[in-house]
Parts: C-alpha cells; structure tokens; sequence
C-alpha cells in the first residue's frame, strides 16, 4: 500500500456557513419588510416519509428565523395526481405565495415529471422545472440554482476554496445535486468530471479531484484509496445505517488525506435549508420587481 503523509483537514462547518447565509437571506427580508413587503414560501408534503417530514420542518423552522412566512400544505400519501396538480396551480395563481416546494420523494402513483412540470418557474425555488434548468445551463438569468450545490458552491467561495482550473469531480449525477453541481463548477471554471454507477476504476478518477463532490447514496463508499492528498471533499450523503445518520464519505479513513472536508451530520444538510431561504427572496424581489431593494 501506497505510503501517505497524514494532517489535520479542515474540517468545513455546515452549521456556521448556514448562520452566514442565514444572515444573509434576513437582512434582506429585514429591508423588504421594512417596505411593507413579505415573502411566503410555500412547501408541500404528500405522505408520511419520516425523513422528509423531518426536512420539511426544519424549513419551516428556518423560515421563521430569517423573517419568511411559510405555509406546509400536508396531503394524504393516497392523494391523487389530479389533486396534487391542482393544489400546485392553486398556489401558482396566489400572488401571496413567492416560492413553491413539492418535497421530494412522491408517492409512487404520482409522476414526479409532471408536478415539477407544473410548478411556475417563476416560483420555482428548487430550479427543477425544465425552463430554470434552461436557463441555468444556458448562462441567462431569471431562475435560481438548486439548493444543495447552490449552497456547495456559496461554502466554496465564503472559505475561500478556489475553483478556477482546478480538477473537480462529481460523484453521482442526479438531477438534485450531481447534474446542477457539475455544471455550477464548470460555470466556476473548474475542469470537471462526472462518474456514477457505472463509472469503470471509479478510484483512478477520484484521485484525481482537487475538489471531489459525492452525491450518490451509498454509506461510505469512499475511503482513502480514492482521494488525492490535499483534496477538498464534499460528502452530499444522508444515509441511515443503524439509525445514525452517514455520509458516502468515510470520514476517518478521508479525513487524514483531505485538505478540507464536510462532516455528517454538521455539513452539507444545513446549507441546503439556508440556500432555500435565499432562493425564495430572489425569487419573490424578481417577481415582485423589488429586485434593486436586495443584494444577494
Ligand atoms: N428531497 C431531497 N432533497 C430535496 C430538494 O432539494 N428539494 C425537494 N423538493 N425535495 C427534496
């Protein structure tokens, strides 16, 4: 085995970065409200899910620190797609409401293509829907980047991690995180690379990140073997092994090895939450063309 020289890494605090964008996010709610104006976010749960219950809660705990009204519609997990359909188009025709939040995963019988289809784009604060995807990848403005590598990506720049022509690699290539994560990293002039499941020698890619992202859902999928001296690591997994909850990363055996790197629980999870608050003010300072009263 390959000797390697061992050091303490940073370790990126998800919680601290959080409470900066949180700050963020408030002060410019504080300004809007100070004008008379108040943002709602409005978020939808269908079914029982634990995990997600838990998530949605923590939204709108969130919410009420950084000043946003917030509204959970909770909907039986038989609840049909027609009246799911329904209840979305409700909501984009309520001038009260600034951003739309379907919690994902649906139930089965639901196609998840279709809701994300419907919510407007304008009140779209997840950048899901076909159009803020365009939009995105197409350089032109007007919708907001998901939360999670939004949130990645804000952690990089506040801790100053350089990302101009450095190696990124992207594990995993979801529509929630990987896809967004690659492109947000080439938009920030990394040369990237993207593996998932069927990636061949997935280790002689890694070791080859100056940034490495994992995104894919597997407890500790990557060790030491497949992480460059010196790489920054950023672990996107929230698995439940035994109740606890795990990352992708197994963080003591990357830790040595990494020059920085995301703990979980206490690392990405928060930024996706704080993202949401500051996706929802872009979202609602546009289409209530009160954008010159923000900063963000
Ligand atoms: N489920 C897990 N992550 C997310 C997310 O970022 N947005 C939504 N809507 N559902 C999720």
């Amino acid at each position: 085995m390959e000797r390697r020289e061992t050091s303490v890494a940073t370790i990126l605090d998800g919680k601290e970065i959080a409470g900066l964008i949180r700050e963020e996010a408030k002060s410019d709610l504080d300004v809007l409200d100070q004008h008379g104006i108040k943002l709602k976010l409005t978020v939808v749960l269908v079914g029982d899910d634990p995990a997600s219950a838990t998530y949605v809660r923590s939204k709108e705990r969130v919410a009420g620190e950084v000043g946003l009204d917030s509204e959970i519609i909770r909907l039986q997990s038989d609840t049909t797609q027609a009246e799911l359909l329904g209840i979305v188009d409700r909501l984009n025709q309520d001038d009260s409401v600034d951003g739309i939040l379907v919690q994902l995963p649906l139930p089965k019988h639901i196609d998840e293509d279709a809701v994300l289809d419907k919510i407007s784009p304008e009140k779209d604060v997840d950048g899901f829907h076909p159009i803020s995807v365009g939009r995105n990848v197409s350089g032109m403005k007007g919708a907001v980047w998901p939360c999670t590598p939004a949130g990645i990506m804000k952690m990089l720049r506040l801790k100053g991690i350089e990302t101009e022509g450095r190696h990124a690699v992207v594990v995993g290539r979801s529509n929630i995180v990987g896809k967004p994560m690659a492109m947000l990293l080439l938009e920030a002039n990394a040369t990237v690379s993207m593996c998932h499941s069927r990636t061949k020698d997935l280790a002689a890619i890694t070791k080859q990140a100056d940034i490495l992202v994992v995104a894919v859902g597997r407890a500790n999928m990557i060790t030491s073997e497949h992480v460059k001296q010196g790489a920054v690591v950023i672990d996107v997994g929230m698995n439940r092994v035994d109740g606890k909850l795990t990352g992708d990363v197994d963080f003591a055996s990357v830790e040595p090895v990494a020059s920085a790197i995301t703990p979980v629980p206490g690392g990405v999870g928060r930024l996706t939450v704080a993202t949401l608050m500051l996706n929802t003010l872009k979202l609602g300072a546009t289409r209530r063309k009160q954008y010159e009263l923000i900063q963000r």
